[in-house]
């Protein structure tokens, strides 16, 4: 199975449009230790040939230009994007799947909460529902993934439940939004039938059940948002704390360091990770300290062969 990082950063990417802080500065300035990424998501393929995207982000038009995989192979209009899976309903997750359109056939599968979201936003009617197949997939059940022709693309998403939020253009205004287990926010396992892959870009809690499922696997992209759940507020960039948004810290005793410890996850890879997380900056303690605890932290165009 190969794998391939198309963008690593969380919600708003890296430089966000409209931050000034100093790390965005920084990658502006083309500082070598902050390097640019774009929003996350991940392209996976058993064969080389054919391509499933976990997550469809605002970016994905650059993301192909900067991976020839994914580029047009053949014909005067193909692509090797023979899937699409959601794991949530967010703005970074989805609306992707409108610079997708011009009547190119594949398939999107997301569970029907998330699929709701589609149907109910009609500017998604733009991906022709004859040409591009919305399909539901069920908590917990290995869901082969096929190609456009019906042939088997030799991957199979399983999507579970992981604690999350609604996306934020749909909370109610006024109140935070309650954090459940549901078909709302999910992690996705892919595998070839020899090895699988996890990702889960959105977390709000290491819950045991997640804990268990993670155990012994050979490779993890874990939400890396933020380092401290108060780094927004702290650095006056906002008022929410990362719990608010849906995500846990990587720092701390409830992070996701303290909470992979002995979970034998082989290849630890942080992704998502927000533009205020100094882990983005190759020279800060925050990295040596991830680097330090066995975690990678993902960048655009890495590749994993598992
Ligand atoms: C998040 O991950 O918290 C969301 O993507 C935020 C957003 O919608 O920008
Ligand atoms: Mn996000």
């Amino acid at each position: 199975m190969r794998v391939v990082v198309l963008g690593a950063a969380a919600g708003g990417a890296f430089p966000q449009w409209n931050s000034n802080a100093q790390p965005c500065r920084r990658a502006r300035a083309g500082d070598p230790a902050a390097i640019p990424s774009t929003q996350a998501s991940i392209a996976v393929s058993a064969d080389g040939h054919h391509w499933v995207l976990l997550n469809a982000s605002p970016d994905i038009r650059q993301q192909i230009e900067q991976t020839p995989a994914l580029q047009p192979q053949e014909g005067l209009r193909s692509s090797p994007i023979a899937a699409v899976v959601l794991t949530g309903g967010d703005v970074d997750a989805i609306t992707g799947l409108l610079t997708l359109r011009e009547r190119q056939a594949f398939s999107v599968l997301a569970t029907p909460r998330v699929h709701q979201v589609l149907d109910d936003n009609p500017i998604f009617e733009v991906l022709a529902r004859g040409i591009v197949a919305r399909q539901p997939v069920v908590l917990d059940t290995p869901t082969p993934v096929t190609l456009p022709d019906g042939e088997a693309s030799g991957l199979t998403v399983t999507l579970f439940a992981v604690p999350g939020k609604v996306p934020l253009y749909l909370e109610q205004p006024g109140a935070a939004p309650a954090l459940e287990e549901s078909d709302q926010t999910v992690g996705a396992a892919v595998s070839d039938g020899r090895a699988t892959l996890f990702f889960v870009p959105s977390c709000a809690a290491m819950v045991p059940g997640l804990a268990e499922r993670l155990r012994g696997a050979e490779a993890v992209f874990f939400d890396g948002t933020l380092w401290t759940d108060d780094e927004m507020i702290r650095a006056g960039l906002g008022p929410k704390t990362g719990q608010r948004m849906g995500h846990m810290s990587v720092s701390g005793p409830d992070g996701t360091l303290a909470a992979f410890a002995g979970l034998e996850v082989k290849r630890r890879i942080l992704l998502h990770i927000n533009n205020s997380n100094p882990i983005l900056l190759a020279d800060s303690p925050e990295r040596a300290e991830v680097s330090a605890a066995g975690w990678d932290v993902a960048y655009d165009g890495m590749e994993l062969t598992l």
